[in-house]
């Protein structure tokens, strides 16, 4: 995918006018008659998502007329790179920073094919970086969410846990980082007995992934995302309908890995380290068993109630591992819960945390940056739906109710030192095509968390 948005252009470019429903009726009545008759024969009313094209005599084009709602958000005009005609075009009038970065991705991303298997020629038209944008940064953006959109639509019998962490290996590897890798077996001598055991099942082995990237006087944050690479829920097998897309059950750890490739690229003061647990969840005469009962890397033991609640499994183990260095922040991303998806939909990602002003903090941010995520609590009073009679701890609570928050309750008897974590509860993939959005895989709540490390620890001690 060539990044389409460029910085600026030698020859004439066709301008992009925004105007939205509320303010059409006023701007109409300053026009020429013959520009209104047209309007109003295509009945077009600056309703978001609609646009006109508007032709010079000679046959090219004059402008486009594009409907917006306001505010302006980064999928404001996304509708419009698969359907005006090619050329290279402008946005008129001016913007404020974050609106002209986002508008500029949301147009990027518009662009984004997945062509892998499925080879099309399809040309998108350029836009002219509007003024204030911060171009560096979406180009970053826009490479790292292709990459997660890809990752995640990448088929399993292509996405497998060995080419995940070799995905995640070489983009370190490039940047310089220090890399180490943990596979099959070795995971049990390395105490890491809870990703051996949901990956044990399947042909090609488990594997931890861990990646450092040092930087001295800056605050350390670490970031852990579920890396099942197809989830067929192992011996308590999914049905085809709750199976069909789990390829995207690595979404977690795309998108960790995306937003680890933006806060790298732009060079934020991070003391940065990323832990993906990778498996794939899978049934085989050697696949874990309900009631199970396995030690953990912190040494508690769980009793395997559900073989499908293996997110939080493997989990628990990288990120007993990450709070062991008590680094300043942990954020956590995982597909984890179908709970999560009946509480807030698709499209909403669901976050946990403690630490009430960082959850403030990045509520507002995720409104500001239109990258949807919503708190739902640590509710303690659940924590006992999560005892069971012969180990520590279940994975599979006594009630289905709050699914999500039982799902991030098991999380946190994992992590006690880190001053401040984020869990984030996501689904990582598209069902409907939305503008600038096609139907796959996607990257969630990047966007806002990267902004919220950048405000809050984005200046070294
Ligand atoms: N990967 C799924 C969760 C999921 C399902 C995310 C559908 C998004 C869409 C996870 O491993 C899972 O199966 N969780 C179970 C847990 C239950 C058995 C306690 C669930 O949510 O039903
Ligand atoms: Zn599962
Ligand atoms: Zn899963």
């Amino acid at each position: 995918m060539p990044f389409p948005i460029i910085s600026a252009s030698k020859t004439k470019t066709i301008p992009i006018q925004l105007i939205s429903a509320d303010k059409f009726p006023a701007w109409l009545k300053k026009q020429p008659a013959d520009l209104k008759k047209w309007l109003a024969l295509h009945e077009f009313t600056g309703k978001a998502g609609s646009y006109m094209v508007l032709p010079t005599p000679n046959g090219t084009i004059d402008k486009i007329l594009a409907g917006v709602e306001l505010p302006l958000n980064i999928w404001s005009i996304a509708n419009l790179p698969a359907k005006i005609p090619m050329g290279t075009y402008h946005l008129e009038g001016s913007f404020k920073a974050e609106e002209a970065s986002n508008l500029a991705l949301g147009w990027a991303l518009a662009t984004y094919e997945f062509s892998k298997y499925k080879k099309s020629d399809k040309k998108f038209p350029q836009l002219v970086a509007p003024k204030n944008c911060d171009n560096a940064l979406v180009k970053s953006f826009f490479e790292a969410i292709c990459w997660a959109r890809d990752l995640i639509n990448t088929p399993a019998n292509d996405m497998n846990p060995a080419s995940l962490a070799n995905e995640a290996a070489s983009w370190a590897k490039s940047q310089k980082a220090k890399i180490n890798i943990i596979k099959g077996e070795a995971l049990l001598k390395e105490n890491y007995p809870m990703i051996y055991t949901v990956g044990k099942a399947a042909d090609i082995p488990p594997h931890l992934v861990d990646i450092r990237f040092s930087r001295k006087k800056a605050p350390k944050i670490t970031l852990v995302g579920k890396g099942v690479t197809f989830d067929t829920g192992g011996l308590d097998i999914k049905t085809a309908g709750g199976m069909k897309i789990m390829k995207k059950d690595m979404g977690g750890a795309a998108n960790v890995l995306a937003l680890a490739k933006v806060i790298v690229e732009t060079n934020l003061p991070i003391e940065l380290r990323v832990l993906l647990p990778i498996v794939e969840n899978a049934v085989s005469g050697n696949a874990m068993r309900p009631l199970d009962i396995v030690p953990t890397r912190k040494g508690i033991t769980v009793e395997i109630g559900n073989t499908d609640a293996e997110g939080r499994l493997i989990l628990s183990d990288a990120l007993f591992e990450a709070d062991s260095e008590a680094p300043d922040l942990i954020i956590d991303c995982a597909t984890l819960t179908g709970a999560a998806r009946v509480a807030l939909g698709t499209d909403v990602a669901v976050f946990f945390t403690d630490d009430n002003k960082l959850a403030a903090k990045l509520a507002e941010i995720s409104e500001r940056e239109s990258d949807p995520l919503w708190r739902l609590p640590l509710w303690k009073g659940y924590r006992s739906l999560l005892d069971t009679l012969n180990a520590d701890l279940s994975n599979d609570p006594d009630s289905s109710y709050g699914g999500s928050i039982t799902a991030a309750l098991f999380l946190k008897e994992f992590v006690r030192k880190t001053k401040s974590w984020i869990h984030v509860d996501m689904m990582a993939w598209n069902l409907q095509n939305k503008a600038g959005r096609p139907q796959g895989g996607e990257a969630v709540a990047i966007r806002a968390l990267y902004q919220l490390i950048k405000e809050n620890y984005g200046s070294a001690r």
